[in-house]
């Protein structure tokens, strides 16, 4: 396909730097824990003390639920 750009992956753990495709894959390997995703990818441990661990959280809650992912798990939030 030419000149057709991927669009990347969101960020979820801002400190981190880690996107919600790499932190999905992490989970649909089976780790069904914030503890689990930090351990395989240091999401949701850093300066700011956790702050994308809810939407950690409710990745896997869905993912369990029904096995899909919400399409932007963080919103992005827009300075006024
Ligand atoms: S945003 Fe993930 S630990 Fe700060």
């Amino acid at each position: 396909m030419p000149n057709q750009k991927k669009k990347r992956s969101p960020v979820v753990c801002l400190c981190n730097s880690i996107r919600q495709d790499i932190i999905e894959a992490t989970i649909r390997q089976g780790n069904s824990s914030v503890d689990d995703i930090y351990d395989q990818t240091t999401a949701g441990v850093g300066p700011c003390g956790g702050s994308c661990r809810p939407y950690i959280k409710e990745m896997i809650a869905q993912f369990e639920k029904d096995g899909t992912f919400p399409e932007v798990a963080r919103p992005i939030k827009k300075r006024k």
